[in-house]
């Protein structure tokens, strides 16, 4: 049967040694505490780090470490002291982490932490080979692993591979900064979807695809020669259920079984029954904002000082990459922050910050959750942030106020909460104002909307999203738009080229025989081309056509001297056996006065396109600019042409990164009709790649063998990745089998 393999650097509990034994503790972080429960309830296998080095492994408990993990369904891959360094110390957290959290300034280029990154992801790719069958799904996850699924894809083509990333992905500006920016987008791209919590996180990721690779990118797909990967927003929920029933449960305990921590925050309760909790829980991060917040307390504390012995702020910070120099200053700060304040406000009967410094229980999470009025999360830049989710879930009765930094994912999706800008002090006090004195019905309706949103949308159901997302759109690689030009569908078509008596061969060039070049007249032939062109139109009783949007010049150039048959101009002429250029259609041309000032009025807005000035038609071509602002002015161009040629019999051909106008009666397929009607042939082939061959796979009979290069949607009947394939096929012509 096949399964589920979860690869993430974290697994859902850290290995720690104590008293020369193993124990097992659970994971922080949004990535371990969401996945577990998705981890729990399905058939997976969750690759991942123990959290010790194999330094720390003392021979004597190396076999223990696999049973222990076992019991949790995770496998570990093991690394040394020196590959935490490089990879998790290093590289995931001391150049990606604050890069993609526009913390420049902290961010680190440096070669040897790169090199250990490759390494470790090397080694955690070839664990999920070892592990994995051919019809096993594999999902990876984060930001320390952005090389696996390429890493995969290499060894084993045809799986199916999915990439969820937790963290936010940067805008261009900041992204193209990383000196391996090529590298960690083709990484990812080995997968076959890609997902992020945000619909900003995404287009952000798409823009940096197009404009550093080139790729081709149509809504959220990514079009790669032989493959198509999507990119989807799916922003992750949390275990609403655990939450919601852990707080019920936690309201009916009686004085004995509650917790020592809810003892005390009770009798506090009872002491001042008016006094605010305010409560803050995150990892000990610079993105999540900690000391601007003690900060923005104290600043509330002054500009309300009616409040001072009337709210009480609790702060955990769970410990988190201390061995990184940006988390020890940040320790440094909030501690001392933390003392400044308390030592300057505090009085005999007051302390306003509580702070702890430490992970704790899940119960003890309940019992901050349930009893604090005020949850205050102000991150400078969260990817998500589960603990705005986790406070809204265990309000059973529907009290309670959220205060949210507007920089977190989940801010998209809780807008019922206070959102606030966390450099903003002044709102920020004016917030927490309002969040003191909202009327309890007020609380309830806001949470009311937000519970039932977290319930629908929970960790489960985000899991099943993205997996159902991904199943799809590996059916949807398997029959996309036509069918694959496979071995046995090429050897049939071979069948019939041999056996036919009159064959009536189209070659459509840019894009097809030759790839593109940034400059037109640089994609010129090169010699195995004219070789194989040579094989088939010498063969008797065959009749091979190149067919093309280029000039005639051109042509004439490149091709006159070999006598090959010629469409150009997208029919307007016509060569055979090597006699001049004749014009198949009677075209006009007084209609390009009034085109050209248009185009050139957007080559001088457009910098990098340009104008193909050809006998009968204008192209304006966008190959050379930036790849978003080529397309918003080609989509401009549209419409203004559209207006403007109305009454002419023109129309507009959107290319391959290049707009053409031309008269309506000619294009590819009138012109290869006129050729099929000349002579009586039983075997008639076409292959082009852009929309201008469409008319010829739209126009020939039915019984012709119609092949687009590309996966984009088509006519043809078949369809082949790129232009190597389209060499393999001319070479089977050309020898004939
Ligand atoms: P991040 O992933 O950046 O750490 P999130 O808010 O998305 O931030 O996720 C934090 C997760 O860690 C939550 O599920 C939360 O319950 C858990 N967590 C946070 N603090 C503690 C703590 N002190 N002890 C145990 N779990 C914690
Ligand atoms: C964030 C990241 C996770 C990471 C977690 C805890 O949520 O997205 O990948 O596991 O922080 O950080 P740590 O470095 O302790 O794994």
């Amino acid at each position: 049967m096949s399964k589920t393999i979860i690869i993430s650097n974290r697994l859902p509990v850290q290995l720690q040694i104590s008293n020369g034994d193993i124990t097992a503790i659970p994971s922080v972080g949004g990535l371990a505490t969401g996945m577990k429960s998705v981890h729990s309830g399905g058939d997976s296998l969750w690759i991942g780090w123990s959290g010790l080095t194999d330094e720390e492994i003392p021979d004597v408990l190396a076999p223990k470490i696999d049973k222990a993990l076992a019991e949790h369904g995770s496998s570990k891959v093991r690394l040394t002291k020196e590959e935490v360094n490089g990879f998790y110390f290093g590289f995931s957290n001391r150049t990606i982490w604050p890069l993609f959290h526009y913390f420049l300034e902290y961010s680190e280029f440096e070669l040897s932490y790169w090199e250990t990154y490759k390494t470790v992801n090397q080694k955690f790719a070839d664990a999920i080979l070892e592990k994995a069958g051919e019809d096993d799904t594999i999902w990876v996850h984060d930001y320390q692993l952005m090389l696996v699924p390429q890493m995969v894809r290499e060894k084993r083509p045809n799986i199916s591979i999915g990439f969820f990333l937790h963290i936010p992905f940067p805008s261009y500006e900041i992204f193209r900064t990383l000196p391996w920016r090529r590298e960690i987008l083709q990484g990812l791209l080995g997968s076959d979807l890609i997902g992020f919590h945000t619909y900003d996180y995404e287009r952000h990721f798409l823009s940096s695809v197009r404009r550093l690779l080139g790729l081709e990118v149509s809504f959220n797909d990514i079009y790669l020669d032989d493959r198509v990967i999507k990119v989807d927003s799916f922003p992750m929920g949390i275990d609403y259920k655990k939450f919601h029933e852990a707080a019920h449960e936690h309201a009916q305990r009686n004085e004995s079984q509650k917790s020592e921590l809810q003892k005390r925050l009770d009798t506090h309760k009872k002491s001042a029954p008016d006094a605010k909790f305010f409560l803050s829980i995150d990892r000990l991060d610079y993105s999540k904002g900690i000391a601007n917040r003690l900060k923005a307390f104290e600043y509330f504390l002054n500009k309300y000082p009616e409040y001072k012995e009337k709210v009480r702020l609790i702060i955990l910070a769970v410990p988190s990459r201390s061995n990184v120099p940006q988390y020890k200053l940040l320790k440094k700060e909030i501690d001392e922050l933390v003392g400044r304040i308390n030592g300057e406000l505090s009085t005999v009967s007051w302390t306003p910050i509580w702070y702890f410094y430490r992970s704790m229980p899940f119960e003890n999470l309940i019992d901050l959750y349930t009893s604090c009025d005020i949850a205050w999360l102000t991150p400078i830049r969260d990817g998500m942030n589960l603990v705005a989710k986790e406070y809204i879930a265990t309000r059973t009765d529907k009290t309670g106020v959220l205060i949210l930094s507007e920089m977190a994912g989940s801010a998209n999706e809780m807008n019922e909460s206070l959102l606030i800008n966390p450099n903003n002090f002044e709102q920020i006090a004016d917030t927490l104002y309002q969040a003191i004195n909202m009327p309890k019905k007020e609380q309830q309706e806001r949470n009311g909307i937000l519970q039932k949103r977290l319930e629908r949308y929970n960790v489960e159901k985000w899991a099943n999203d993205f997996m159902t997302s991904l199943v799809n759109q590996k059916e949807k690689e398997d029959v996309y738009v036509s069918r694959r030009l496979s071995v046995d569908l090429m050897n049939t078509v071979m069948n019939s080229y041999i056996d036919a008596k009159k064959r009536l061969v189209f070659l459509d060039y840019d894009g097809t025989l030759a790839g593109f070049h940034n400059d037109p007249q640089k994609a010129s032939p090169d010699e195995a081309l004219y070789k194989l062109l040579d094989e088939i139109s010498a063969q008797p009783n065959t009749d091979m056509y190149l067919i093309s949007g280029r000039d005639k010049e051109t042509f004439t150039k490149w091709f006159l001297p070999k006598k090959y048959n010629m469409i150009v101009e997208h029919g307007v002429w016509l060569s055979q056996n090597g006699k001049d250029f004749h014009m198949l259609e009677n075209v006009k041309k007084d209609w390009m006065a009034k085109i050209l000032p248009v185009l050139e009025s957007f080559v001088d807005r457009t910098p990098g396109s340009f104008i193909e000035e050809k006998n009968y038609s204008l192209a304006w071509h966008y190959r050379n600019t930036d790849p978003d602002f080529g397309q918003k002015r080609s989509v401009e161009l549209n419409t203004v042409l559209t207006s403007l040629i109305a009454n002419d019999d023109l129309s507009v051909l959107n290319g391959n990164k290049v707009m053409e106008i031309k008269s309506s009666n000619v294009n590819k397929g009138r012109a290869a009709m006129r050729v099929y009607a000349e002579q009586d042939y039983d075997f008639v082939f076409a292959i082009g790649d852009d929309w201008t061959d469409e008319f010829m796979f739209q126009e020939l009979p039915d019984d012709s063998v119609t092949v687009k290069v590309g996966r984009q949607k088509t006519t043809a009947k078949y369809f082949v990745d790129n232009t190597k394939n389209v060499r393999d096929i001319l070479a089977r012509f050309a020898k004939k089998r």
